[in-house]
């Protein structure tokens, strides 16, 4: 009755922002992500019994309130399908700081579904692992496949849902996450999607979205890494827009995260190749060939107030430890 997994936190190529479902969590668009091998989520589940009542700890400290509402309305689930009533104890180690927009409720979700799934004694397949996933965070059902990964939209539960493109060893590309502040964001990004909306460019946003998505899959697979990158900086550019322009306005950037942008830019123009991408907060995530890792390390070394570069690898979904 006690099981343990390990989630990665996954970056999105393509982004999910805004939902047509809020409680079911389904998303307007389809996304497209990678894994990422350096920053994960561990969750400990246990079912064994003797509590009086549901326990939560994050990072070594006990969380009430909303945070433990969150996560106790997905074990709320899980003992639904497994048709069990014992209390719970959830133990989560997040191996970077939380809320900084490094997805820490996509690998904590995903975390949390496998493992509570395994102590609660259902074996799902990981199709209904994914859905199961998304309805606690919407990116975390991108976090159970391995590798490269798409989640379909789907008009139905059923149907919204991640699968593999491809697996791990499919090409050498690196996420270098640029962590400019570990501040906590202002707005989370569950209350940025209800304000889509709002933006007067999100109409034409979603118009162009599955093309989209068909270009970027169509520059993976034939490996044609300009066109992947060129698709993926205008898409996180693009979702900003959407973004700054809601209303309420949510600015996820700091100065530091226009800097590295623009330094970026100009890197490539001079023949240093990497393309950002950024979620909801600061910090930048710098998609790049492997080879050209150490050369982006050293350009990223000269900047000042940068707090941690962490070289990411593409890396396998949820798996139990
Ligand atoms: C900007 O999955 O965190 O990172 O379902 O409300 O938990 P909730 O939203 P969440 O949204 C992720 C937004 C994003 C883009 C992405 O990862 O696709």
């Amino acid at each position: 009755m006690k099981a343990v997994a390990k989630a990665p936190a996954n970056i999105a190529l393509i982004k999910f922002w805004g939902k047509r479902d809020e409680n079911l969590r389904l998303p307007k668009n389809s996304s497209i992500s990678i894994n990422l091998s350096e920053i994960f989520t561990v969750t400990s589940v246990d079912f064994s019994g003797g509590l009086d009542d549901d326990g939560v700890v994050i990072d070594g400290i006990k969380v009430d309130g909303k945070e433990k509402e969150r996560v106790i309305t997905h074990i709320d689930r899980i003992r639904k399908m497994a048709g069990i009533k014992s209390k719970v104890a959830v133990s989560s180690r997040n191996n970077f700081p939380k809320g900084t927009g490094l997805a820490s409720s996509a690998s904590g979700f995903a975390a949390l579904s496998l493992a509570a799934t395994k102590a609660a004694g259902l074996e799902l397949d990981e199709r209904y692992l994914s859905i199961l996933a998304r309805l606690g965070s919407g990116s975390a059902c991108r976090s159970i496949p391995d590798g490269w990964v798409e989640w379909k939209e789907g008009d139905t539960s059923d149907k919204s849902y991640a699968h593999s493109l491809f697996g791990t060893n499919y090409w050498d590309v690196c996420d270098v996450v640029v962590v400019v502040g570990s501040f906590g964001k202002k707005v989370s990004s569950t209350e940025g999607h209800a304000l889509v909306e709002s933006s007067p460019f999100y109409t034409s946003r979603i118009k162009g979205m599955k093309q989209k998505i068909a270009d970027i899959k169509r520059a993976i697979k034939s490996k044609d890494f300009t066109k992947m990158g060129e698709i993926l900086e205008t898409e996180a550019i693009n979702m900003h827009v959407v973004m700054m322009t809601s209303g309420p306005s949510l600015f996820y950037w700091s100065p530091k995260t226009l800097e590295v942008m623009l330094l970026v830019q100009e890197w490539r123009g001079n023949g240093l190749e990497s393309y950002f991408t950024i979620d909801a907060g600061p910090n930048v995530h710098l998609i790049c060939m492997k080879k050209d890792v150490n050369k982006l390390k050293m350009k990223l070394s000269m900047i000042e107030g940068i707090e941690k570069i962490i070289v990411n690898g593409v890396a396998n979904g949820a798996r139990l430890v």
